[in-house]
């Protein structure tokens, strides 16, 4: 198990050398040599446990083409304005209200997979008090270093630099798990991994909180709003829209769903509750 002190020095792993020889994985499938023996050194140069992620990202090759869940360096340092741009300034008082929504209690542990810039780790913290927890996990380095620096006040927060449908180092420990608008980013045996990450991660009991968009018509919708959300998204963000997701969580042992629908009900708030019974893969 990943100690919580573990996981601080954890931030001073050198990723950018991983992510490069992530991007030489993808590169590798157009068949760029340089991009592969790159990936190689980059993995023998890094620490073991990253040098199983990164070999076995290079094997499965599954950074999907079809997703834009990935951010350059220059869309990073402008996300948080993207968003509130999009939602005319609401945005914050949107995650505020969606958050109010997950029943967060006083020193609960919380895991956010894709926690980006830790906004909304920002606003959970208000409900966790002092002797609350959290851990965010990214694969972008990037993100992660501005969720580092919009939290340095809260020792009780520590980030994780990896993606989130690799294996985790966490085993029944949290409260709660929130995936905020990563999730319709991957490739469904990507999300199917996740999900069994989070039902491992959680205790007996234990809550998901998905924030993503809700299951809809896109073709029914007013045409600026298709126009605008076909140019915008990526192709498995509208497949998402048809996705079963509780469906989905209920393979992986999950159950008792509540839906909060927010934004006109183009997303929604889905919690799951961890059954007692199913087993942890
Ligand atoms: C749209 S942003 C959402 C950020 C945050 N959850 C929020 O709601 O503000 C998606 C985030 O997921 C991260 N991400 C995308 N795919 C990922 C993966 N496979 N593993 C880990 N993080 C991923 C991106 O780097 C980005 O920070």
């Amino acid at each position: 198990m990943l100690t919580w002190g573990k996981l601080l020095d954890d931030k001073d792993i050198d990723s950018d050398r991983d992510d490069e020889a992530v991007r030489g994985a993808t590169l590798g499938q157009v068949g760029d040599p340089a991009a592969s023996a790159s990936t190689v050194l980059a993995a023998e140069a890094a620490p073991s446990h990253q040098r199983r992620a990164l070999i076995s990202r290079r094997r499965r090759n599954t950074i999907s083409q079809r997703t834009h869940g990935e951010f350059t360096r220059s869309a990073v340092s402008h996300y948080d304005l993207v968003m509130d741009l999009f939602l005319l300034g609401r945005y914050q008082a949107f995650i505020e209200q969606a958050i109010s929504r997950m029943d967060l209690r006083q020193g609960e542990t919380i895991l956010d997979l894709g926690s980006g810039t830790a906004r909304n780790i920002d606003v959970m913290l208000g409900g966790l008090g002092p002797t609350g927890r959290v851990v965010g996990v990214d694969s972008s380095q990037d993100m992660v270093q501005q969720a580092q620096q919009r939290c340095h006040a809260y020792p009780q927060v520590a980030f994780l630099t990896q993606r989130i449908e690799e294996p985790l180092p966490f085993h029944a420990e949290f409260d709660k798990t929130c995936i905020s608008f990563t999730l319709h980013s991957l490739e469904d045996e990507d999300k199917e991994r996740v999900l069994a990450n989070v039902r491992r991660a959680l205790k007996p009991s234990g809550m998901v909180w998905i924030l993503d968009f809700n299951e809809f018509d896109l073709d029914r919708q007013w045409f600026p709003f298709r126009w605008a959300f076909r140019r915008i998204e990526c192709e498995l963000g509208i497949e998402f829209l048809s996705l079963d997701l509780r469906r989905m969580l209920g393979d992986h042992g999950f159950g008792r769903f509540v839906t909060y629908p927010f934004l006109r009900n183009h997303v929604r708030l889905l919690g799951a509750e961890k059954l007692n019974g199913g087993s942890d893969k």
